[in-house]
């Protein structure tokens, strides 16, 4: 059960090191040596936007300064995960070398300035970055402190200049080998958009073509594979110099909403890194949500991300406060950097790393929150906090590499989500593809069932229950992936908007499709969106919930079992809720978008006809989150207090508090943000 790949045998606590931005001050440098040690850090990212120091003018090479930091991390007894530069380029190069500078989607040409703004083709620009990783390559493979390769930064966006078009249409010719084919994907003669010279065809641009859905789904999938490909190249001297050190990128997510990144399909890109990292910046104390609602998109989005490699992961950035980009940039209250850190912790993460180490004295990073403010203070009530995290992680170790035991898995889709989010129909604003994710996942969320969120390739037969919420495009050859699940045993639940087109982004014709007219024995008939302020209401088990945005109109086998009805509407009385039996296994559909109450009741229902049960009993109020990582012989229980009140929780069982070394069982008391971690052997089974 235990992640094999784990990067070190501690928890990793520190973060990114921008020591170039201070080289010229040797006084500042000494005290980060001494205030690393005050905050209990081990670990730190270095060179990530370093270019400039590296190589300063083309082919001169600096290397001594980043000598003495690496020389300086590993006599302080920490590790470097050593960054390639190529995440901003100095300023000579895209003088030099305009082609290594992004075009944008209107077709003009992009200025020096920023960062995350290569071409992702530029063969100059790529030479460029090879050579830099060769050099680092072989100069650092033997550093004692050379922990993980930290590759590039936060990689984004896309180029459209004329080297991208052509690389695009190669790599449509790979894909389709023939126009016809590619006309017939695209539905070429719609708009006569039928294109008859490879030449023809161009990236999806507002001042051009961009009602082609199938061109834009492929666009975004070239974006993504020439991202890799990109990425693949950077790291061709690093795995021939240094093949046993890891090499991971860091990923993020989307908006302050706290959703999966969307522009590239992290569940290809996963398969190319050894560890998977990425970069969680919550709003927390926000004003438009609850903090145990920020909590449970926290925990999804961290199950999402663990769950694309199946191994714990690493967190390479986070805030000790606040950020600098969010509207309104709050400081993190009492209590919060602690509870958050460990929440990292209880859903698969082997580290708490900052963005960044000393904040910066000018351009656009000063204010972020960093480990060190302006005042050079240790004592201040942030550094304060911050090695409380610190000394806390030091009695963490036996965590390393854990993992929560799942039965229970949300499948969330990339491609279907740029494919719904380009559909023109339904709700404008109602899609919320990544939202109705969380509304399902905040179900289990509450109930202390741990969940995978895996992705459509991934293996489903490890699981007990399989929830399938909204998955617009979908391929033949996954109905049949679902048929067998269910067929099998497995449970599995979809949801109304599932189904309704191929993987060329092409709707199924004839109906619903039959194999998911097999799977639940219904036939969807018509899906109904509704304004804002319309709303039905769905009758289950007794109970009325109310129903908003979509409604599908079900026909029904005479096998199957209509669990809940609409009593509203031309429809009123019809099935909105679905149960049926296929092969050994049990398939529900959920025909409406229902309040959180009915998932609530809904998902009991079927965890008890599952016999699933939290891993771990312990009572307690909403807003408590229990999570739970396991070895062979422990269960290591997260118990997280994200209210602003202090919670009292019941344990059923006796456990050890591995901060406090104490037992601990029957009532304890979590203050305001309060969090507690307790080990438990795991012979005795416990249930609720
Ligand atoms: C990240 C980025 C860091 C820093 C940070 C600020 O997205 O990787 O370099 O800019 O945001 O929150």
């Amino acid at each position: 059960m235990k992640n094999k790949n784990a990067v070190a045998k501690h928890m990793l606590h520190g973060g990114d090191y921008n020591p170039d931005q201070w080289i010229d001050n040797p006084e500042i440098l000494e005290e980060d040596l001494k205030f690393m040690k005050l905050a209990h850090t081990n670990a730190f990212s270095i060179g990530i936007f370093s270019w400039a120091a590296l190589e300063p003018e083309e082919g001169r090479f600096e290397f001594e300064w980043l000598d003495n930091i690496m020389n300086n991390i590993a006599t302080n007894g920490a590790k470097v995960a050593l960054a390639t530069p190529s995440g901003a380029r100095p300023a000579w190069m895209s003088h030099k070398y305009p082609e290594v500078l992004r075009t944008n989607e209107r077709r003009e040409k992009m200025l020096h300035g920023g960062r995350h703004n290569h071409c992702l083709t530029s063969p100059v620009y790529r030479e460029k970055v090879v050579v830099m990783n060769r050099k680092l390559a072989e100069r650092y493979r033997n550093h004692p402190a050379l922990m993980m390769w930290h590759v590039s930064n936060e990689y984004s966006g896309e180029c459209h200049c004329p080297t991208c078009q052509q690389a695009f249409r190669n790599w449509l010719k790979e894909k389709y080998a023939t126009l016809e084919a590619l006309n017939l994907a695209w539905w070429g003669p719609f708009w006569s958009h039928t294109i008859t010279n490879w030449e023809q065809i161009e990236s999806p641009s507002p001042i051009g073509e961009n009602m082609v859905h199938g061109l834009n789904l492929d666009w975004r999938r070239f974006v993504t594979d020439q991202t890799i490909d990109f990425y693949e190249n950077e790291i061709i001297p690093l795995r021939e110099l240094t093949p046993n050190i890891p090499v991971t990128t860091n990923f993020m997510a989307d908006t302050n909403d706290l959703i999966p990144f969307q522009a590239l399909d992290y569940s290809k890109f996963s398969k190319h890194v050894d560890i998977l990292s990425w970069d969680c910046y919550p709003a927390w104390h926000n004003d438009w949500e609850t903090t145990a609602n920020l909590a449970m998109k926290v925990g999804f989005i961290n199950d999402l991300y663990r769950s694309l490699k199946q191994q714990s992961f690493l967190i390479l950035e986070c805030t000790p406060s606040g950020v600098n980009w969010h509207p309104v940039n709050k400081t993190k209250r009492p209590g919060m950097h602690l509870l958050s850190s460990m929440q990292f912790l209880a859903h698969g993460s082997d580290s708490v790393m900052y963005f960044q180490w000393r904040k910066s004295r000018g351009s656009s990073e000063k204010f972020h929150g960093a480990v060190i403010d302006h005042d050079r203070n240790p004592n201040n009530r942030v550094f304060k906090e911050v090695a409380e995290v610190g000394k806390n992680l030091e009695k963490l170790s036996d965590i390393v590499g854990t993992m929560p035991d799942s039965k229970v898995a949300i499948l969330y889709d990339w491609e279907s989500n740029w494919a719904l989010n380009d559909a023109q129909g339904f709700g404008l604003e109602s899609k919320q593809y990544p939202q109705t994710l969380q509304q399902h996942y905040k179900a289990f969320w509450e109930k202390d069932i741990p969940v995978d969120v895996i992705t459509k390739e991934q293996d489903f037969s490890k699981y007990k229950l399989l929830v399938v919420p909204m998955l617009y495009l979908m391929s033949k050859s996954l109905m049949k992936r679902f048929q067998e699940f269910a067929n099998n045993g497995g449970t599995l639940v979809m949801t109304y908007l599932s189904g309704l087109v191929d993987e060329h982004d092409l709707t199924y014709t004839g109906g619903w499709p039959k194999k998911l007219q097999e799977l639940f024995s219904i036939n969807v008939l018509e899906t109904d969106t509704y304004y804002p302020k319309d709303t039905n209401a769905v009758k289950y088990f007794g109970k009325t919930y109310n129903a908003k945005d979509y409604a599908t109109i079900l026909e029904t086998s005479q096998q199957v079992d209509s669990l809940g009805t609409y009593q509203q509407e031309f429809y009123q009385g019809s099935p909105a809720v679905t149960k049926n039996i296929f092969g050994k296994g049990t398939t529900y559909f959920i025909g409406a978008r229902l309040e959180d109450n009915f998932h609530k009741d809904f998902y009991q229902n079927v965890l008890d006809e599952l016999q699933i049960v939290p891993p771990f009993a312990i009572k307690h109020d909403k807003g408590v989150s229990i999570q739970v990582r396991e070895d062979e012989q422990y269960k290591y229980v997260f118990i997280m207090n994200f209210t602003e009140n202090s919670q009292k929780v019941f344990l059923e069982q006796e456990a050890r508090d591995i901060i406090a070394d104490e037992s601990v069982s029957g009532e304890i008391i979590l203050n305001a943000y309060g969090v507690k971690i307790v080990k438990t052997k795991k012979d005795t089974r416990m249930g609720r």
